[in-house]
């Protein structure tokens, strides 16, 4: 079995690799360890997440907006057993779709664990314990990331759970705690809080969504707070203890001695994600590691051997599957002697929360670390007219721009559809647009779009038309 290239792991990265490959002519394989294709975002990330978000706004939506826009239902009731079948059904669609795409790209899928017998020949044991071995001229790692999950909090998955877990609980559970107040936390959190836990989140740092603008945590507390969520900011958990049916959580303040004790139901640990490169034997490639065990690579995502690159959640950057997906192409179009190019800047960031919030190039922060002159265009959503109609007030569009030459930086949305809206500011800032640019541009009427124009007019010469 011989391959111009083997591409291990079938996620995002792996598998939109595979294709690309196909495309351009390469005899292509791709090595799954697990039965289905699709990794983390298809399985139990992205997909899964989304699906049981979307069904909680439902049922929130019937309890709490339905009566203020003239709807009455009966009495309202939660069966987590069947948006937990849904969301399966979702899955497996979802991954089917993978299965159909490698057959008609004409890759070959092998299951079971990848690993290099030297930097040309990679073996795959399956289930059974059979071994296959491919040769191949090149290979992209693409193995993805696992949750981190420190000794001390005592990792079960039963009542300490991470979010692979926490997306098959099939009961709403009276009290949850979660440690950690990024992405996964806040969305998780969000679709338990709507079905009625309540949601306690123990967080590190000063604020939650450390990494994104500091304007949209301050939006999203506030909604977050509204739903019934309780924060602890610039808190640590020491220690996590499981017990049957309960577990105990003891948290300290950061800057002082001061400790208390939380009981729940579960604890769901959602404090990052770690590079996944066991079994992989990198040691017989020549591949070297960093020291957070990241693969090591460079501007063309090579590794330390030539003839192997590696994508994804598995060396660094942001861990987003669009951000695997662009790396899994870039590197086919390089093998294939073209001169492809990502923008890192570029990649937007969303959580789906409600309201969303979704993010692209420079936060605030960013630019005054990097004494960046910049002017500011905010704009809230209350004062549209498209938000009012749907009472979908809260949030705001915040655009940064070149304080000379106005010069779009960053857009950082927080409201209703803001993960669809960043689209406009990545467009508008690939082609290096300015504020007035985007502010010419006529937004239809009325859209939330028109927040995105507002907030433009705003940073241009504070001239929004509608505040
Ligand atoms: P993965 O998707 O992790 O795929 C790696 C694959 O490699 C896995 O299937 C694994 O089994 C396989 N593998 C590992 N080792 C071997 C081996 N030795 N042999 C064979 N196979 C192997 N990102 C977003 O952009 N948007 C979202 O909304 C979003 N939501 C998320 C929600 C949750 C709950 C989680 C956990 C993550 C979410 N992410 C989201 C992040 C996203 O899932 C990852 O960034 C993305 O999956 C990374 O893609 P990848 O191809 O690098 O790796
Ligand atoms: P994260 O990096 O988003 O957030 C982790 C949070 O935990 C941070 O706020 C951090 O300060 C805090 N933290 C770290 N150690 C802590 C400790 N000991 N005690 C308390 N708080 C602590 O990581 P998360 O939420 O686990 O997600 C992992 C990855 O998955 C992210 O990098 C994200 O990119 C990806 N993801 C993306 C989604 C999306 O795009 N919508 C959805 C879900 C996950």
């Amino acid at each position: 079995m011989q391959y111009d290239l083997t591409i291990i792991g079938s996620g995002p990265g792996g598998y939109v690799a595979a294709i690309r490959a196909a495309q351009l002519g390469m005899k292509t394989a791709l090595i799954e360890k697990y039965d289905t294709l699709g990794g983390t975002c298809l399985n139990v990330g992205c997909i899964p997440s989304k699906a049981l978000l979307d069904s909680s706004e439902h049922y929130h939506n019937a309890s709490e907006h339905f009566a203020a826009h003239g709807i009455k239902v009966g009495s309202l009731e939660v069966d987590l057993a069947r948006m937990i079948e849904r969301k399966n059904e979702v899955v497996s669609q979802t991954v089917g779709g993978i299965d159909f795409l490698m057959k008609k790209n004409k890759v070959d899928v092998f299951h079971g664990v990848g690993a290099f017998k030297d930097a040309h020949t990679i073996t795959v044991t399956d289930k059974g314990g059979d071994l296959k071995e491919l040769t191949t001229k090149k290979t992209i790692i693409a193995t993805g990331s696992k949750p981190i999950t420190p000794a001390a909090f005592n990792y079960d998955k039963k009542r300490v759970i991470t979010s692979t877990e926490a997306l098959e609980i099939e009961k709403v559970p009276k009290k949850m705690v979660i440690i950690g107040g990024g992405v996964i936390g806040l969305e998780l959190g969000s679709v338990f809080a709507r079905l009625g836990t309540e949601i306690v989140v123990v967080e590190y740092l000063d604020r939650i969504l450390p990494g994104m603008d500091s304007d949209c945590s301050k939006e999203l507390t506030r909604s977050l707070k509204k739903l019934g969520m309780t924060f602890h900011l610039k808190h640590m958990v020491t220690k996590v203890t499981p017990a049957k049916s309960n577990v105990k959580i003891e948290v300290q303040k950061r800057d002082s001695d001061e400790t208390f004790e939380i009981t729940a139901d579960y604890c769901l640990v959602a404090i990052g994600r770690r590079p996944y490169t066991e079994g992989l034997q990198l040691e017989n490639a020549s591949v070297s590691l960093d020291e957070k065990g990241r693969v090591i690579v460079d501007d063309h995502l090579q590794t330390t051997h030539p003839d192997i690159f590696a994508i994804g959640d598995v060396i660094r950057g942001a861990m987003l599957a669009h951000k695997a997906e662009e790396e899994g192409i870039l590197v086919v179009e390089y093998l294939a002697g073209q001169k492809p190019h990502i923008d890192y800047n570029l990649i937007p960031g969303v959580v789906y929360t409600w309201p969303e919030v979704a993010s692209v190039g420079k936060t605030e922060d960013e630019l005054k670390e990097q004494k960046v002159e910049y002017k500011v265009g905010k704009f809230p959503y209350k004062a549209l007219g498209r938000a009012r109609a749907s009472m979908d007030i809260d949030g705001m569009v915040k655009i940064l721009a070149d304080k000379t030459t106005d010069e779009v930086l960053g857009v950082h949305i927080v409201g209703a559809r803001a993960a669809d809206m960043i689209s406009e500011a990545v467009v508008a800032m690939e082609y290096r647009a300015s504020a007035e640019d985007i502010a010419r541009m006529s937004h239809a009427h009325p859209t939330y779009t028109e927040a995105i124009r507002e907030a433009a007019l705003m940073a241009t010469d504070d001239r929004a038309l509608h505040i």
